[in-house]
């Protein structure tokens, strides 16, 4: 069987994805600050802001890894540069660490968000920001771009695409794809941070557009898919899963 890396295993998207995962016979090694249950194969509980702590959780694995889906995220109402080094910098250190272990054929999927398309930092920046090696790296940046919480959230799902998109480039000669799943609103213990951070008009509004949250479920599903074999000619793209909400606001009725 498959042994797939998920982050935020312990809750949400990422725990309704371990769980598909089992039920189809894979291995689940589920990267969380908090504990996951104990149903997961393998649990390794770890703060993802923290590059010295993650390499250490890999060093702790061995064998190899079919798949590793960064899951975990944290909202705005956190600071920006806890935002930044979980949601963008924890993933990819995560990732760097993983990759020699990757054998042809395995996909790597970030989860970033709709919230991607809010980011107001322009593209020159935004690369620098994904190429950040470290906590210092990130405080840094943060000085010469300085950002709140909730932009800090939008630019991290902004950084995630454009890394996505470079790792997709990278590891094409390995057979090796990269792709990012954008959910809109899901129903998770997260969701009530965004209602904070967005404002609850403007957030109700967009539910309002599509009629209800989506279910960890329903992304998970796709999450799921994007993984698999027959994903094998999507790669370096965005699959926004988000229930017609980009649609919706372009084409009101
Ligand atoms: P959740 O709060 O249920 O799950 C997030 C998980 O990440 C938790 O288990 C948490 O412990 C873990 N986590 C947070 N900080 C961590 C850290 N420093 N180290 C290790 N683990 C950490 O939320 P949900 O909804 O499942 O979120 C999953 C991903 O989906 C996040 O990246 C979020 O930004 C993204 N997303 C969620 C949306 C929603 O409406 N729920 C919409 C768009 C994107």
């Amino acid at each position: 069987g498959r042994r797939i890396v998920v982050t935020g295993a312990a809750s949400g998207i990422g725990l309704a994805l371990a769980d598909r995962l089992l039920a189809a016979g894979d291995a689940v090694i589920g990267l969380d600050r908090s504990p996951c249950p104990d149903r997961i194969t393998t649990s390794v509980q770890v703060d993802l802001g923290d590059p010295d702590a993650v390499r250490a959780a890999v060093a702790s694995l061995d064998g190899p890894v079919h798949g590793i889906a960064n899951v975990a995220g944290v909202p705005g109402t956190a600071p920006p540069e806890v935002v930044l080094a979980v949601n963008l910098l924890g993933a990819r250190v995560l990732t760097e660490a993983l990759l020699p272990r990757l054998p042809e054929g395995a996909a790597v999927v970030n989860v970033a968000s709709v919230a991607a398309h809010r980011n107001t930092v322009a593209p020159e920046a935004l690369d620098e920001l994904v190429g950040v090696e470290d906590a210092a790296g990130v405080r840094a940046w943060l000085t010469r771009h300085p950002l709140d919480g909730p932009a800090a959230y939008d630019t991290s799902k902004a950084a995630m695409l454009a890394w996505t998109e470079r790792l997709a480039v990278r590891l094409l000669p390995r057979r090796v794809r990269a792709v990012s799943v954008s959910p809109g609103p899901v129903d998770t213990p997260i969701l009530d941070d965004f209602r904070t951070t967005m404002g609850a008009d403007r957030f109700d509004g967009a539910v309002a557009l599509v009629g209800r949250h989506g279910t960890a479920g329903e992304i998970a599903a796709v999450v799921e898919f994007v993984l698999g074999p027959d994903a094998s000619w999507l790669n370096g793209v965005d699959v926004p899963v988000e229930g017609g909400l980009y649609a919706a606001r372009k084409h009101r009725p």
